[in-house]
This record gives C-alpha cells, sequence and structure tokens, in this order.
C-alpha cells in the first residue's frame, strides 16, 4: 500500500464523501480537512479518524476574498498532492487554482455537462431525463466547467421522486471519488493541462465497475 499521496479534504455539510474518501483510501492519505462552516457535521469524520480539521469562520474576515485567501494559505503550508473538493460550497477562486493546477478536484451530482449547480436531481426529475449519475472533474474557474475525469450514471426510474435519485446518485459518488483519488494517486491516472490520461489498468477496472471515462 502507497501512502505517500497527501489529500486535503474541503467540506462545508455532511460530509458523507469526506467518509468515503476516508474509508476508501488504498493509495492516498488524507492529511487535512478544511471547512468554511465550523458546525459542518462531516467534521465527526475526520475527527473519529484522527485527521486534523480547521474551520475557517466567514465573521473572521472582512470580506469572502479574505476567507478564501486563508483556506488558501492554509493549502499551500500543507502542501497536498490533490485538493478534493466534497460539497464545498464556495467557489474557489483563481489564485488557488493557479497554486494547484490539475490538482484540485470536486465531485458533482450530475452527468456534467449536464446540470450544472445546484439542485441537480430536481432538474433531473422535471426534465425527465432517463440517464442520471454524478461527475469528477476537475475546478476551474467555472461552476463545474472543469476538464471531466470520470462519471458514473444510473437509468433514472419512472416516478421517481429527486430525493430517491438524489440517494442512489450519491451512492455511486460514493464509489466513484475514492476510485479517482486512488488511481490519480497510483499514476494510473494523469491529468494535465487540458488532458486525461488512463492506464490499462484504470481503463478495464473502470469499464468493470461501470464508470465512463472520456
Ligand atoms: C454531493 O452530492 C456532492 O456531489 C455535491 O455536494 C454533495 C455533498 O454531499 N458537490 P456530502 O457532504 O459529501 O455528503
Amino acid at each position: 500500500m502507497r501512502k505517500s499521496c497527501r489529500v486535503a479534504v474541503l467540506i462545508s455539510g455532511r460530509g458523507s464523501n469526506l467518509k468515503s474518501l476516508i474509508e476508501n483510501a488504498a493509495n492516498y492519505e488524507i492529511s487535512l480537512v478544511l471547512s468554511n462552516n465550523p458546525e459542518a457535521p462531516g467534521k465527526t469524520y475526520a475527527e473519529a479518524h484522527k485527521i486534523g480539521f480547521e474551520a475557517f469562520r466567514r465573521d473572521n474576515y472582512k470580506s469572502v476574498g479574505e476567507l478564501k485567501a486563508a483556506i488558501r494559505s492554509r493549502l499551500i503550508q500543507e502542501n497536498p498532492r490533490f485538493v478534493c473538493l466534497a460539497g464545498f460550497m464556495l467557489i474557489v477562486d483563481q489564485e488557488t487554482i493557479e497554486q494547484f493546477p490539475n490538482r484540485i478536484l470536486n465531485i458533482h451530482p450530475s452527468l456534467l455537462p449536464n446540470f450544472p449547480g445546484l439542485d441537480t436531481h430536481e432538474r433531473a426529475v422535471a426534465g425527465s431525463v432517463q440517464r442520471h449519475g454524478c461527475t469528477v472533474h476537475l475546478v476551474d474557474r467555472g461552476v463545474d466547467t472543469g476538464l471531466i475525469v470520470a462519471q458514473a450514471g444510473l437509468d433514472v426510474r419512472t416516478g421517481e421522486s429527486a430525493a430517491e435519485l438524489g440517494a442512489r446518485v450519491l451512492a455511486l459518488e460514493h464509489q466513484l471519488y475514492p476510485w479517482v483519488v486512488n488511481n490519480l494517486a497510483a499514476g494510473n491516472i494523469e491529468l494535465s493541462d487540458g488532458n486525461v490520461k488512463f492506464s490499462s489498468v484504470a481503463k478495464e477496472e473502470a469499464e468493470r465497475r461501470g464508470f465512463l471515462l472520456p
């Protein structure tokens, strides 16, 4: 087991993806969890695994920009190989993206480019789509617009509610995100500007597990 790849995770709330990233870490270790929400329920997962949790309270900064700069400074100090956003509700600023080129990932609950932004399951149901799912992508300046790394999809059931659909997609997220990070850490997925490459091992495993690669 190779654990030299340190990963920082940024959360704002529930933290179920953080939990899955912690529990399925084979080739990486989560060294730090940061949050803009001191009360984020997900912090209990960090605490239970003795992973440092640090919160950046909005009231302590003159502006959101200053808060983001503080998070950026802490990340620079930590220097993780990857930064994983997992339900992090702030838009990452350009300076932070430039500090960690091709190293900031996000999980989004839709098959991008469909349904960027919020309320993806509600919009999927309202739009009567047949396929829905989740996407791990690189973070760029836009909202959910960065390079797609991998996706996991499912068939939407007739009459399924947004909540039911969301729960099924969340279960896929919990599989997909650690799979991507483990394979990045192992060098089976390589990210460079505008490009993602997969080893044959990663391709075979993705096919076996039903993950979609770009
Ligand atoms: C997930 O659906 C994720 O895709 C989205 O925000 C939600 C976070 O859930 N970005 P959790 O905090 O990981 O449980």
